[in-house]
Protein backbone atom coordinates (compact mmCIF):
# COMPACT_ATOMS: atom_id res chain seq x y z
CA UNK A 1 0.00 0.00 0.00
CA UNK A 2 1.36 3.04 -0.68
CA UNK A 3 2.31 5.89 1.56
CA UNK A 4 -0.59 9.11 1.12
CA UNK A 5 0.85 12.82 0.74
CA UNK A 6 -0.96 14.81 3.36
CA UNK A 7 -0.84 17.71 1.33
CA UNK A 8 -3.70 19.70 3.86
CA UNK A 9 -1.04 19.43 6.77
CA UNK A 10 1.98 20.29 4.51
CA UNK A 11 0.20 23.61 3.70
CA UNK A 12 -0.79 24.22 6.86
CA UNK A 13 3.22 24.04 8.10
CA UNK A 14 3.88 26.54 5.05
CA UNK A 15 1.17 28.55 5.72
CA UNK A 16 2.97 28.94 9.26
CA UNK A 17 6.11 29.70 7.76
CA UNK A 18 4.82 32.14 5.58
CA UNK A 19 2.98 33.79 8.81
CA UNK A 20 6.03 34.22 10.76
CA UNK A 21 8.15 35.80 8.25
CA UNK A 22 5.19 38.01 6.99
CA UNK A 23 4.46 39.20 10.48
CA UNK A 24 8.37 40.34 10.68
CA UNK A 25 8.23 42.71 7.60
CA UNK A 26 7.57 46.31 8.29
CA UNK A 27 4.50 46.49 6.44
CA UNK A 28 1.34 43.49 5.97
CA UNK A 29 2.28 42.08 2.10
CA UNK A 30 -0.78 42.69 -0.03
CA UNK A 31 -2.57 40.48 -2.09
CA UNK A 32 -5.27 42.08 -5.14
CA UNK A 33 -7.55 39.54 -6.18
CA UNK A 34 -9.29 39.74 -9.57
CA UNK A 35 -12.51 38.07 -10.33
CA UNK A 36 -14.07 38.87 -13.59
CA UNK A 37 -17.61 37.18 -14.10
CA UNK A 38 -19.73 34.73 -11.73
CA UNK A 39 -17.93 31.01 -12.66
CA UNK A 40 -18.70 29.08 -9.55
CA UNK A 41 -15.77 27.18 -9.23
CA UNK A 42 -14.11 30.19 -9.37
CA UNK A 43 -15.66 32.23 -7.03
CA UNK A 44 -14.77 28.93 -4.85
CA UNK A 45 -11.33 29.23 -5.64
CA UNK A 46 -10.89 32.89 -4.84
CA UNK A 47 -12.71 32.73 -1.75
CA UNK A 48 -10.36 29.88 -0.48
CA UNK A 49 -7.13 31.89 -1.49
CA UNK A 50 -8.29 34.83 0.75
CA UNK A 51 -8.96 32.67 3.44
CA UNK A 52 -5.35 31.67 3.36
CA UNK A 53 -4.34 35.48 3.33
CA UNK A 54 -6.11 36.25 6.36
CA UNK A 55 -4.26 33.20 7.97
CA UNK A 56 -0.94 34.04 6.71
CA UNK A 57 -1.61 38.01 7.78
CA UNK A 58 -1.56 39.04 4.26
CA UNK A 59 -3.69 41.63 3.54
CA UNK A 60 -6.38 40.97 0.36
CA UNK A 61 -7.97 43.40 -2.08
CA UNK A 62 -11.07 42.08 -3.88
CA UNK A 63 -11.97 43.23 -7.31
CA UNK A 64 -15.07 41.44 -8.72
CA UNK A 65 -15.84 42.43 -11.85
CA UNK A 66 -19.23 41.95 -13.75
CA UNK A 67 -18.45 39.27 -16.68
CA UNK A 68 -19.03 42.11 -19.50
CA UNK A 69 -16.30 43.93 -18.25
CA UNK A 70 -14.36 45.49 -21.13
CA UNK A 71 -10.81 44.87 -21.84
CA UNK A 72 -10.03 48.46 -21.33
CA UNK A 73 -11.32 48.82 -18.11
CA UNK A 74 -9.68 45.61 -16.70
CA UNK A 75 -6.44 46.62 -18.44
CA UNK A 76 -6.69 50.11 -16.43
CA UNK A 77 -7.26 48.08 -13.28
CA UNK A 78 -3.93 46.24 -13.44
CA UNK A 79 -1.99 49.36 -14.31
CA UNK A 80 -3.58 50.99 -10.97
CA UNK A 81 -2.55 48.07 -9.19
CA UNK A 82 0.95 48.02 -10.70
CA UNK A 83 1.08 51.62 -9.03
CA UNK A 84 -0.27 50.81 -5.94
CA UNK A 85 2.32 50.47 -3.14
CA UNK A 86 0.03 48.10 -0.55
CA UNK A 87 -0.12 45.75 -3.56
CA UNK A 88 2.36 43.10 -3.62
CA UNK A 89 0.91 40.75 -5.65
CA UNK A 90 -1.75 40.80 -8.38
CA UNK A 91 -3.54 37.80 -8.97
CA UNK A 92 -6.52 37.40 -11.99
CA UNK A 93 -8.15 34.63 -11.76
CA UNK A 94 -8.53 32.58 -14.67
CA UNK A 95 -10.20 31.49 -16.94
CA UNK A 96 -11.65 35.08 -18.20
CA UNK A 97 -15.12 35.11 -19.69
CA UNK A 98 -14.32 34.53 -23.82
CA UNK A 99 -14.20 38.24 -25.21
CA UNK A 100 -10.93 38.60 -22.41
CA UNK A 101 -7.70 37.39 -23.76
CA UNK A 102 -5.72 36.00 -20.90
CA UNK A 103 -2.46 36.26 -22.66
CA UNK A 104 -2.82 40.19 -22.95
CA UNK A 105 -4.02 40.34 -19.34
CA UNK A 106 -1.34 38.89 -17.53
CA UNK A 107 1.60 40.69 -19.97
CA UNK A 108 -0.23 43.63 -18.37
CA UNK A 109 0.65 42.23 -14.72
CA UNK A 110 3.91 44.15 -13.58
CA UNK A 111 6.49 41.27 -13.46
CA UNK A 112 7.51 41.82 -9.66
CA UNK A 113 3.82 41.13 -8.82
CA UNK A 114 3.07 38.14 -10.83
CA UNK A 115 2.47 35.87 -8.11
CA UNK A 116 0.80 33.27 -10.19
CA UNK A 117 4.44 33.29 -12.43
CA UNK A 118 2.67 33.32 -15.97
CA UNK A 119 4.13 36.20 -16.83
CA UNK A 120 6.64 35.45 -19.32
CA UNK A 121 9.53 37.25 -17.69
CA UNK A 122 9.08 34.92 -15.04
CA UNK A 123 8.55 32.24 -17.26
CA UNK A 124 11.90 32.76 -18.53
CA UNK A 125 13.81 33.13 -15.36
CA UNK A 126 11.99 30.00 -14.01
CA UNK A 127 13.26 28.05 -17.67
CA UNK A 128 16.74 29.54 -17.06
CA UNK A 129 17.01 28.59 -13.68
CA UNK A 130 16.70 31.90 -12.28
CA UNK A 131 13.59 32.46 -10.88
CA UNK A 132 12.28 35.28 -8.99
CA UNK A 133 8.62 33.54 -8.16
CA UNK A 134 7.95 29.46 -8.37
CA UNK A 135 5.07 28.34 -10.49
CA UNK A 136 2.06 27.54 -7.40
CA UNK A 137 0.87 24.23 -8.52
CA UNK A 138 4.51 22.53 -9.71
CA UNK A 139 6.19 24.17 -6.41
CA UNK A 140 3.41 22.67 -4.69
CA UNK A 141 4.68 19.25 -6.25
CA UNK A 142 8.12 19.74 -5.23
CA UNK A 143 7.61 20.86 -1.84
CA UNK A 144 5.20 17.64 -1.56
CA UNK A 145 8.01 15.26 -3.15
CA UNK A 146 10.94 16.74 -0.50
CA UNK A 147 8.90 16.40 2.44
CA UNK A 148 8.36 12.69 1.44
CA UNK A 149 11.99 12.65 0.18
CA UNK A 150 11.19 11.36 -2.78
CA UNK A 151 14.76 11.23 -5.19
CA UNK A 152 14.02 13.17 -8.44
CA UNK A 153 17.87 13.19 -9.75
CA UNK A 154 18.52 10.52 -12.76
CA UNK A 155 14.93 9.42 -12.04
CA UNK A 156 12.88 8.94 -15.25
CA UNK A 157 9.82 11.72 -14.52
CA UNK A 158 6.52 11.79 -16.83
CA UNK A 159 3.97 14.63 -16.61
CA UNK A 160 0.94 14.42 -18.19
CA UNK A 161 -0.39 17.34 -19.84
CA UNK A 162 1.20 20.75 -21.26
CA UNK A 163 -0.67 23.32 -19.65
CA UNK A 164 1.25 26.59 -19.37
CA UNK A 165 0.40 26.64 -15.32
CA UNK A 166 0.91 23.47 -14.65
CA UNK A 167 2.69 20.68 -17.23
CA UNK A 168 4.77 23.05 -18.79
CA UNK A 169 6.22 24.66 -15.66
CA UNK A 170 6.18 21.01 -13.67
CA UNK A 171 8.14 19.72 -16.85
CA UNK A 172 10.62 22.56 -15.88
CA UNK A 173 11.01 22.11 -12.82
CA UNK A 174 11.63 18.75 -13.04
CA UNK A 175 14.49 18.67 -15.07
CA UNK A 176 16.00 22.11 -13.34
CA UNK A 177 16.66 18.97 -10.03
CA UNK A 178 17.66 16.53 -13.34
CA UNK A 179 15.03 14.30 -13.67
CA UNK A 180 14.55 12.81 -17.09
CA UNK A 181 10.98 14.45 -18.32
CA UNK A 182 9.03 13.14 -20.88
CA UNK A 183 5.87 15.38 -21.29
CA UNK A 184 2.60 13.61 -22.85
CA UNK A 185 -0.36 14.99 -24.00
CA UNK A 186 -3.57 14.60 -26.03
CA UNK A 187 -1.87 13.92 -29.42
CA UNK A 188 0.30 11.38 -27.51
CA UNK A 189 0.25 8.27 -28.88
CA UNK A 190 0.32 5.23 -26.81
CA UNK A 191 0.91 7.18 -23.27
CA UNK A 192 0.78 4.03 -21.22
CA UNK A 193 4.31 3.26 -23.04
CA UNK A 194 5.87 6.14 -21.48
CA UNK A 195 3.92 6.08 -17.99
CA UNK A 196 4.99 2.48 -17.44
CA UNK A 197 8.57 3.52 -17.53
CA UNK A 198 7.47 6.23 -14.89
CA UNK A 199 9.45 6.73 -11.24
CA UNK A 200 7.70 9.71 -10.41
CA UNK A 201 3.96 10.05 -12.63
CA UNK A 202 2.25 13.77 -12.31
CA UNK A 203 -1.44 13.95 -14.07
CA UNK A 204 -2.59 17.27 -14.44
CA UNK A 205 -4.96 16.54 -17.32
CA UNK A 206 -8.75 16.78 -16.09
CA UNK A 207 -9.79 13.39 -17.08
CA UNK A 208 -11.69 11.00 -14.79
CA UNK A 209 -9.85 7.80 -14.45
CA UNK A 210 -7.18 8.14 -16.94
CA UNK A 211 -4.15 6.97 -14.76
CA UNK A 212 -5.78 3.09 -14.13
CA UNK A 213 -3.18 0.14 -12.27
CA UNK A 214 -1.55 -0.74 -15.82
CA UNK A 215 -0.15 2.13 -16.95
CA UNK A 216 1.83 2.21 -13.51
CA UNK A 217 4.99 0.78 -12.21
CA UNK A 218 4.90 -1.16 -9.33
CA UNK A 219 6.67 1.33 -6.81
CA UNK A 220 5.91 4.27 -8.55
CA UNK A 221 5.67 7.91 -7.02
CA UNK A 222 2.30 8.83 -8.26
CA UNK A 223 1.21 13.09 -8.18
CA UNK A 224 -2.30 13.85 -9.04
CA UNK A 225 -2.74 17.53 -9.93
CA UNK A 226 -6.54 17.34 -11.67
CA UNK A 227 -9.76 18.73 -9.79
CA UNK A 228 -12.40 16.79 -11.93
CA UNK A 229 -16.20 15.28 -10.41
CA UNK A 230 -17.00 11.75 -10.81
CA UNK A 231 -20.32 10.93 -11.71
CA UNK A 232 -21.42 11.18 -8.28
CA UNK A 233 -20.27 14.72 -8.41
CA UNK A 234 -17.62 14.27 -5.87
CA UNK A 235 -13.91 15.52 -6.51
CA UNK A 236 -11.99 13.60 -8.07
CA UNK A 237 -8.77 13.48 -9.66
CA UNK A 238 -6.95 12.21 -12.98
CA UNK A 239 -6.01 8.78 -11.54
CA UNK A 240 -7.79 6.13 -10.59
CA UNK A 241 -6.97 6.31 -6.49
CA UNK A 242 -8.24 3.20 -5.03
CA UNK A 243 -7.22 0.65 -7.85
CA UNK A 244 -3.69 2.53 -8.36
CA UNK A 245 -2.40 2.99 -4.65
CA UNK A 246 -1.80 -0.46 -3.78
CA UNK A 247 0.70 -0.40 -6.75
CA UNK A 248 1.97 2.94 -5.90
CA UNK A 249 5.10 3.78 -3.10
CA UNK A 250 3.66 7.11 -2.52
CA UNK A 251 0.11 8.72 -3.89
CA UNK A 252 -1.41 12.25 -3.35
CA UNK A 253 -5.40 12.20 -2.72
CA UNK A 254 -7.92 14.62 -4.43
CA UNK A 255 -9.03 16.32 -2.55
CA UNK A 256 -6.32 17.07 -0.09
CA UNK A 257 -3.01 16.45 -2.10
CA UNK A 258 -2.18 19.06 -4.45
CA UNK A 259 -4.86 21.50 -3.89
CA UNK A 260 -3.97 23.07 -0.85
CA UNK A 261 -0.02 23.17 -1.73
CA UNK A 262 -1.02 25.19 -4.52
CA UNK A 263 -2.71 27.88 -2.08
CA UNK A 264 0.27 27.64 0.20
CA UNK A 265 2.45 28.27 -2.43
CA UNK A 266 0.92 31.28 -3.59
CA UNK A 267 1.31 32.93 -0.28
CA UNK A 268 4.88 32.23 -0.11
CA UNK A 269 5.37 33.88 -3.44
CA UNK A 270 3.31 36.83 -2.08
CA UNK A 271 5.52 36.78 0.78
CA UNK A 272 8.62 37.03 -1.48
CA UNK A 273 6.67 40.00 -3.65
CA UNK A 274 6.54 41.67 -0.39
CA UNK A 275 10.01 40.76 0.71
CA UNK A 276 11.18 42.07 -2.32
CA UNK A 277 9.32 45.22 -2.32
CA UNK A 278 11.14 46.05 0.98
CA UNK A 279 14.44 45.22 0.73
N1 LIG B 1 -7.28 29.17 -12.41
C1 LIG B 1 -6.96 27.89 -12.13
N2 LIG B 1 -5.79 27.84 -11.50
C2 LIG B 1 -5.36 29.10 -11.36
C3 LIG B 1 -4.20 29.69 -10.78
O1 LIG B 1 -3.31 29.02 -10.25
N3 LIG B 1 -4.14 31.04 -10.84
C4 LIG B 1 -5.09 31.79 -11.42
N4 LIG B 1 -4.92 33.12 -11.44
N5 LIG B 1 -6.16 31.29 -11.98
C5 LIG B 1 -6.29 29.95 -11.94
Amino acid sequence: MAVKIDGTALAAKVKHQVAAEAAALSRRPGLAVVLVGEDPASKVYVAGKERDCAECGIESFGYRLPADTGEKDLLDLIRQLNGDGRVDGILVQLPLPGHLHAETVIHAIAPDKDVDCFHPFNVGRLVTGDPVFLPCTPAGVMEMLDEYAVPIRGKRCVVLGRSNIVGKPMAALLTQRDGTVTVCHSRTEDMAHYTREADLLVSAVGKTKLVTPDMVKAGAVVIDVAMNRDENGRLCGDVDFAAVEPKASYITPVPGGVGPMTRAMLMRNILTAAQNHQA
